[in-house]
């Protein structure tokens, strides 16, 4: 086989020490003639290879990354590639929409005995790289800055939830206080003024009157659950938590549920009929500057805000957050307490918005936008401090010098990368809340990394939704011996 001709280019390959690593030396020691691209990175087992090195490497200007272990059934731990199958596969899904070719990244299987056949597999992908070329750099990609379309068809009406049970849910909890079965519920109270709310903690009878229900409830309580009743806490003194919650913030609490990371027994879940949170950003656009809120009062399809003495009517229709227009699930899911019936939903949820804008670019276009978006980002951590998933936070990889991941300069490199640890921690969990985009001062589109991975999931494993079913078993915590729809790709 002839060695590749020109320039080098900086390939990473990750190999298994048992089997892959064995094939190469195999190689190597029968004189087979290889290309020089290649620098390898001997690792215990595949399972051992966090997709996170391979974003890294990617990221970093590598022009291909490589991962062979050992065939299925041969895994010296058993099952370690089968785990890095599934993830290896959501990873290469989820390249195109940074903006990297899925091409530059493959995983593989060659047993040491067979020489011949890494022979085969490095030249081959080799050859790949060098006609797909050197990777583009974020250093000389020009930024792109473009909105998603918001004007979206919601699958339900939208409304301000004026008409909401809300006397009703006020006085179940004030029961729940008086049979002293709940030490805490978790809710939305007005903030400085009528146009914003910020998460109530009701202790008391006197706090629950505090609670309020409409289009600015966009905090999603269940972030604050793992604080209060996680796996960190003193389990002989685990409060009782009350959670009024959207139907998409139900599905954050089922997700911990799901994992085992806060117990079903210590929350109770109160539930009413959400019609659609109000985007701020977009309101703040509406209003343009002011300097106080006067007042605000609503009729069935929109907020009547006056701000400095001016009158702004803002429907919830046009102001809606994207991932209100898409939303299925307007009753929380697996409530203990509902008021009020879910409306009926016509038809099923659409691309959402931030993801058909990127689909509709090119792979060059991608790659300029995240430039683009990544240099305004500031790295306040807020998208990571508001996912109610991201339940690390002391000991995220972000800032932990041990290992050390990512450091802390301010490039677009290390803000993409950082943004790509947050997804791919999400990986399998994210429910699509959307906290993680609102949260972010300067209005980046992160969840559409998230929701990118979430399409993936469903995807490869049967249309999978993560917080859906206390029941059921992520799909990366687990494996098939034949996967249904992951197929071997031949190199
Ligand atoms: Fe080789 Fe697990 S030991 S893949």
């Amino acid at each position: 086989m002839p060695v590749l001709e020109g320039k080098e280019l900086r390939i990473v390959a990750f190999l298994c020490n048992w089997c892959s690593y064995g094939g190469a030396d195999t190689a190597g020691v029968a004189r087979a003639t290889q290309p020089t691209d290649l620098r390898i990175i001997r690792v215990p087992c595949s399972g051992r290879i966090d997709p996170l090195f391979i974003l890294r490497a990617l990221v970093n200007g590598a022009d291909g990354v490589l991962v062979s272990g050992c065939h299925p059934n041969d895994c010296h731990y058993s099952a370690g590639n089968f785990f890095a199958r599934r993830r290896l596969e959501v990873l290469k899904r989820f390249l195109p929409v940074l903006g990297i070719d899925d091409r530059r990244f493959e995983y593989t299987w060659v047993s040491a005995s067979e020489g011949a056949r890494w022979q085969q597999v490095v030249t081959n992908f080799t050859d790949r790289i060098h006609k797909l070329g050197p990777a583009p750099r974020l250093e000389n990609a020009e930024p792109l800055l473009q909105v998603a379309d918001m004007a979206l068809q919601p699958l339900r009406p939208l409304g301000t939830g004026q008409n909401a049970r809300l006397d009703e849910l006020k006085a179940a909890i004030k029961k729940h206080f008086q049979d002293k079965d709940l030490d805490v519920v978790i809710g939305w109270q007005q903030a400085d003024d009528e146009a914003h709310t910020v998460p109530l903690f009701m202790r008391s009878e006197e706090d629950v009157d505090k609670l309020v229900w409409g289009p600015f409830n966009v905090n999603n309580p269940a972030t604050y659950l793992n604080q209060l009743i996680g796996r960190d806490q003193p389990q002989d003194k685990l409060k009782k938590v009350g959670i009024v919650c959207k139907g998409c913030d139900s599905r954050s609490v089922v997700e911990l549920l799901q994992e085992n990371l806060i117990p079903r027994e210590n929350v109770v879940i109160f539930a009413l009929p959400c019609e659609g949170t109000f985007d701020m950003a977009r309101v703040n656009q509406e209003l343009g500057r002011y300097g106080k809120i006067d007042s605000v009062s609503f009729d069935g399809q929109a907020a009547t805000i006056v701000a400095d003495g001016k009158e702004h009517r803002i429907a919830i229709a046009d102001c809606a957050q994207g991932k209100c227009y898409n939303c299925a699930m307007p009753l929380a899911q697996h409530a203990d307490e509902a008021f009020g019936e879910a409306p009926a939903i016509a038809g099923s949820p659409a691309t959402p918005p931030e993801l058909a804008m990127l689909d509709k670019m090119s792979l060059e276009q991608r790659f300029s936008f995240w430039k683009g978006q990544m240099d305004r980002c500031i790295r306040c951590y807020a998208c990571r401090n508001a996912c109610p998933m991201c339940v690390c936070k002391d000991y995220c990889i972000a800032e932990t010098r041990d290992p050390h991941f990512i450091t802390q300069e301010n490039t677009v490199r290390e803000k993409l990368y950082f943004q790509c640890i947050h997804a791919m921690h999400l990986a399998g969990r994210c429910t699509g809340c959307g906290e993680c985009q609102r949260a972010c001062p300067v209005g980046i589109p992160i969840l559409a990394l998230r929701q990118q991975i979430a399409r993936a999931v469903a995807e490869l494993f049967d249309g999978y939704q993560s917080g859906m079913d206390p029941e059921a078993n992520p799909p990366l915590l687990g494996y098939e011996v034949e996967e249904k729809n992951i197929k071997q790709r031949e190199l």
